[in-house]
């Protein structure tokens, strides 16, 4: 139990260090060139380290990177994410070559359901809408109706007619912020939760709240405060703001009160320091996700010169997810 314990520290201080500190110099300008030669379009998350979001060609959320795969002319694409968003690239872009430095780069969230469970849940439920959040397999994609992703969950959600039982997974916070918000009867939402966020809990955000009558909050809808800060009263319910990542990144541009707490993925906070004079902290310091830190300068140089991380998914599974992920993309393809 404490070697267990002393493992985790060491973990959790070295993802802290490689938040903040980058490799040297030189080793980012070797990356720079082999980036240059290669002539692949490097993306990241907003979760990735500050070196990662420098070096890319483009930041953004799962939303804005889904969108990138499917209309940026480059047919090569470094992918610094995790596995289903680069498996979310290669659905909409069969024909590009997609590339995931970290190859064991999964995701909490999406390992919470399984192809088989959910075709189960479906089987109880005929004639219910499935609407899965991104974070999930390409398998679970294959048996949905339409994904969503946080940036977008609330809009699809609201356009399904209220007389269809609609089946929310696989994130509960996330879900139940949508049923409360648009006040749906007919809706089930799995049980899931993303490891990072659900640690972000109510008593964070209250004490936060509590002890600093200026402080701003955004959360994004995966925590596992989501549902009381939709409770929250007044006057705090000013001071809360629900939001993806990206959402973060445009609110902070325009941001009246000079500190900001921020309960997601420490990651994201790289960007939204960028703004002057306001100060962005995060929830908590713990909220390192250890999949997105998973890329090193290796990896990444392994990708751009030697095709290191081939993505593929099989082509029957790939063809039906990618239907779930246009219908997201595209209302003319939603089946309601
Ligand atoms: P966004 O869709 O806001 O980028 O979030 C993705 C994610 O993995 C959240 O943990
Ligand atoms: Fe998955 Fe959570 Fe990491 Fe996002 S932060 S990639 S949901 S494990």
């Amino acid at each position: 139990m404490a070697q267990w314990r002393a493992r985790a520290r060491q973990t959790y201080i070295y993802l802290m260090l490689s938040q903040t500190i980058a490799p040297a110099p030189e080793v980012i300008e070797e990356l720079r060139d082999a980036h240059r030669r290669s002539g692949a379009l490097i993306v990241a998350h907003n979760y990735q380290p500050g070196w990662i979001q420098d070096l890319a060609d483009v930041t953004g959320d799962s939303l804005q990177l889904a969108r990138i795969a499917q209309s940026h002319p480059a047919t090569r694409i470094v992918f610094c994410g995790v596995r289903f968003m680069a498996e979310t690239a290669k659905i909409l872009a069969p024909e590009k070559t997609v590339l995931l430095p970290a190859r064991d780069a999964g995701c909490s969230l999406a390992d919470t359901i399984t192809a088989e469970q959910l075709a189960a849940w479906r089987d109880e439920h005929p004639g219910a809408i499935v609407v899965a959040y991104v974070n999930t397999s390409a398998a679970v994609k294959a048996l949905a109706d339409v994904c969503v992703t946080s940036a977008n969950a609330l809009e699809i959600v609201g356009s399904i007619p209220t007389d269809r039982t609609v089946l929310f997974l696989p994130d509960v916070f996330l879900g139940t912020w949508i049923k409360r918000t648009l006040r749906r009867a007919q809706m089930l939402v799995w049980h899931g939760e993303c490891h990072v966020h659900a640690a972000l809990e109510p008593a964070l955000l209250e004490r936060v709240l509590h002890d600093d009558p200026d402080a701003v909050v955004y959360v994004h809808p995966e925590c596992g405060c989501t549902t009381s800060a939709l409770l929250v009263d007044e006057p705090w319910s000013r001071r809360v703001r629900l939001l993806s990542t990206t959402q973060m990144v445009q609110a902070a541009s325009t941001e009246t009160h000079s500190r900001v707490i921020v309960a997601t993925e420490t990651g994201v906070l790289h960007q939204l320091r960028r703004h002057q004079g306001r100060r962005f902290e995060p929830l908590a310091r713990s909220a390192v996700c250890t999949y997105m830190h998973r890329v090193t300068p290796t990896l990444l140089r392994a990708a751009l010169e030697d095709g290191w991380g081939a993505v593929d998914v099989d082509p029957t599974t790939s063809a039906a997810a990618r239907k779930s992920l246009l219908a997201m993309l595209d209302p003319a393809r939603r089946p309601w």
